[in-house]
């Protein structure tokens, strides 16, 4: 890969330790990927953030880089959720130990200059790449959003590669980065309006299919931003799905070369039913109801809060949100709301990398098939997938 006089510089060591190692991920993922050169970046979003997940190595791990606090992210970056609610996790119940070391990797990052904004739907607070920006992001519905609904252009980067990307400002050229791997493979027909948990139901059919390429989507009624980021979110967990298009829904959908596609499917309102029934796995009713997987926007949580407003919830109610979205939640009186009924807002969390399997829950209800498909491995526990309005039990 080509390297510019002061790139050569940073790999010797000559702008810091932190900044050599960062260099050291590029250019290794630059040589196995092929790519030309390293390209810069406008913003970054780093995974890797759970202690469940990366536990006391990654801490030691990321301590250790910010220890000399000489090498900070030279873009905009933003930070993936963790697994527990920063601030309020002893009010919520999250266990002690987990939620001080949560908070000490959180803080870390803060050092490296990566924001501590905390969510997996970036794009709802601050970090908004703008069309054909090259970026670097790591959490796969993040990815599979920024790509395909904004238009930026990342791979799927890790934690990692993500972080070096952040600190160095670019990122090696080569996969979604270039035009000629933005194209379409698999046309997909769906035969049927949708709505709710049915993009999540398509998401995760089309995902098992088409892995890692690229689906263009011809819908039957148009799809709103939460619709999207759904569909994204399910399309990268049943398969590695980076970018989709969409008829006259996304910015690319002219580009995608869909006239030379060869593989055409068409799905019918009988999978998506089928699909939906498939996700749950277990009958019995949730004692956990957790939405926002991706985070949930503000309309999402007015949603809810019309919902249950001036009842009482049976089953716990967790609505998973960053701060700065629960923040305008609070003003507009949604989120006291959900708190007369029972529920929380609960900020920061991830609900698949958060330690519920130790805070005596057994079923959880989810309205996201990428919810649906980790909570099972991830934590051990059964769930039951359907839209919000059939999960949530008053008494
Ligand atoms: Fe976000 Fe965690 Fe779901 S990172 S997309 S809430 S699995």
């Amino acid at each position: 890969m080509f390297l510019t006089k002061k790139e050569e510089q940073m790999c010797n060591g000559e702008f810091g330790e932190t900044i050599r190692k960062s260099m050291d991920i590029l250019v290794a993922l630059g040589d196995i990927y092929g790519a030309s050169k390293l390209v810069d970046i406008t913003s970054a979003q780093v995974s890797g953030v759970s202690y469940k997940t990366i536990g006391e190595a990654g801490l030691e791990y990321l301590e250790d880089l910010a220890g000399d606090g000489l090498a900070v992210a030279s873009v905009n970056a933003s930070l993936n959720p963790p697994g527990t609610d920063l601030d309020n996790w002893k009010e919520l119940g999250f266990p002690e130990e987990f939620s001080i070391k949560q908070n000490k990797i959180v803080d870390a990052y803060g050092k490296l200059g990566i924001s501590k904004t905390c969510t997996c739907t970036p794009y709802l607070v601050g970090n908004v790449p703008r069309f054909a920006d090259h970026v670097s992001w790591s959490e796969s519905s993040a990815v599979a959003y920024v790509n395909s609904v904004i238009g930026a252009r990342t791979n799927r980067e890790g934690g990692p590669a993500a972080l070096a990307a952040a600190i160095v400002g670019k990122t090696p050229l080569y996969g979604f980065h270039l035009d000629r791997n933005r194209k379409a493979n698999l046309v997909v027909n769906v035969n049927c309006e949708l709505s709710g948990a049915d993009f999540g139901a398509l998401g995760y059919i089309i995902g098992k299919v088409v892995g890692g390429g690229v689906p263009y989507f011809k819908l039957k009624n148009a799809p709103d931003n939460n619709d999207l980021k759904t569909l994204g979110a399910a399309l990268a967990s049943s398969g590695s799905v980076a970018l989709y298009h969409m008829e006259n829904v996304t910015p690319e959908h002219k580009q995608a070369g869909v006239e030379d596609v060869e593989d055409i499917m068409f799905i019918s309102e009988k999978e998506i039913l089928k699909t939906r029934e498939d996700l749950s796995t277990t009958d019995r009713q949730p004692d956990l109801i957790c939405l926002g997987c991706p985070h949930a926007s503000l309309e999402e949580i007015k949603k809810v809060a019309n919902i249950v407003q001036g009842k009482t919830i049976k089953n716990k109610l967790w609505i998973c949100t960053s701060v700065s979205v629960k923040a305008t939640a609070d003003r507009m009186g949604y989120t006291r709301t959900i708190e007369q009924a029972g529920g929380n807002v609960v900020c920061d969390t991830c609900m698949v990398v958060a330690p519920i399997e130790d805070m005596g829950f057994e079923v959880i209800g989810v309205n996201s098939a990428k919810a649906a498909n980790y909570v099972p491995s991830m934590c051990g526990l059964d769930v039951v997938y359907n839209d919000v309005e059939n999960l949530v039990q008053f008494e």
